[in-house]
């Protein structure tokens, strides 16, 4: 049976990797990932707030919205939060490659144009093999057009692809206006893959303590279902390669996530509930399935209920949303 996949470029043996967090920050995970099946190892991120040493800036914007109300402190990380600063991160990188055969994928976060961005470089020397950028970003103000947000992601992986040569993911956001058109322009702009999709994280209010706190709760398999929709209208639209990160926790989201049109998945909160031998179970139980249905290669799943067939994806869409709405039964 051939697990084998090709994402960014890079000839992975499976479709499943971790996807960013802080479960790769020891050695020992890293390891365990590797001997349960890894395709690659995708770091957690380093920050634009990190790099340019913007404590100050997160403390400024933390004493703005102190004058307002002091709950607020409450929305910002503290800068001692951040696991890692960036020289140790680059360390890292270099630890890693030394720790495992696998492929290493960096992560470069940040919302803004800045100097940040030359880190990619850095990263490429460290011996990264792939970067992946998020660039993470809450709408917050109303003389901020959504165009405006879009055209300055395009800028920034302009950027990363002008700095290294290194296969570059692009890590989205599920709330654009079109994540179809979106993912194309990033490809215009050089970008290899997009990573579908960032989970947001929604603050929660305690109504004891009145603090805003931000809930970091793992995703169920349920949040899969707004990756399936992307992947199925990106697979024949783009030719960048596509990874699904969220919603992922055992072989049947993986069969789903193949079959809509993934080329790589990546999985966070079930590693850090069960450990990095669930990747190996997850991997068990999807040869079985692929046994059972006579797959005898992750090639032949990928995309085979994309949309490519859909003659009029906008009215399937549409169509489906209407019966949905006017067939439903308690
Ligand atoms: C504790 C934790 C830390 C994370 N750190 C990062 C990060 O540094 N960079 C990033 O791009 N995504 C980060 N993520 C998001 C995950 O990579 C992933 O997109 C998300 O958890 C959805 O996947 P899952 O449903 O398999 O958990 C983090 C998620 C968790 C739970």
């Amino acid at each position: 049976m051939n697990l084998s996949t090709t994402y960014l470029g890079l000839e992975l043996r499976t479709p499943l990797m971790p996807g960013a967090s802080p479960l790769v920050t020891r050695l020992d995970n890293i390891r365990r990932l590797e001997d349960a099946g890894a395709a690659a190892i995708v770091m957690h991120s380093l920050f634009a707030e990190q790099i340019e040493g913007n404590s100050v800036a997160v403390s400024r914007h933390i004493e703005r919205w102190q004058d307002s109300f002091a709950e607020a402190t409450s929305f910002f990380p503290q800068y001692d939060d951040y696991p890692l600063g960036p020289d140790e991160y680059l360390g890292r990188i270099s630890a890693i490659k030394a720790a495992t055969n696998l492929p290493v994928i960096a992560s470069l976060n940040g919302t803004h144009l800045g100097s940040w961005t030359d880190y990619a470089r850095l990263m490429e020397k460290a011996g990264a093999d792939a970067l992946e950028l998020n660039t993470y970003f809450m709408a917050t103000r109303r003389d901020e057009a959504g165009a405006e947000i879009e055209q300055r992601v395009v800028d920034i992986a302009r950027a990363v692809r002008a700095t290294v040569r290194l296969p570059l993911a692009v890590k989205l956001s599920p709330f654009y206006s079109s994540v179809v058109h979106l993912a194309g322009r990033l490809e215009d702009a050089g970008v290899d893959g997009v990573v579908l999709f960032n989970r947001i994280f929604q603050p929660e209010i305690d109504i004891e303590t009145f603090d805003v706190v931000p809930k970091l709760g793992l995703s169920s398999p349920e949040d899969l279902r707004l990756r399936l929709r992307a992947l199925a209208l990106l697979r024949d639209q783009v030719k960048a390669s596509l990874a699904c990160s969220g919603g992922v926790h055992s072989a049947a989201e993986v069969v789903k996530a193949l079959l809509a049109g993934a080329d790589a998945i990546q999985v966070v909160a079930v590693l850090l509930r069960d450990g990095p031998e669930a990747l190996g179970h997850i991997l068990s139980e999807l040869k079985l399935w692929m046994e059972k249905f006579e797959y005898t290669s992750v090639a032949e799943m990928r995309g085979a209920l994309s949309l490519r067939n859909c003659p009029d994806p906008e009215a399937y869409e549409r169509g489906n949303y209407l019966r949905s709405l006017q067939l439903w039964r308690e």
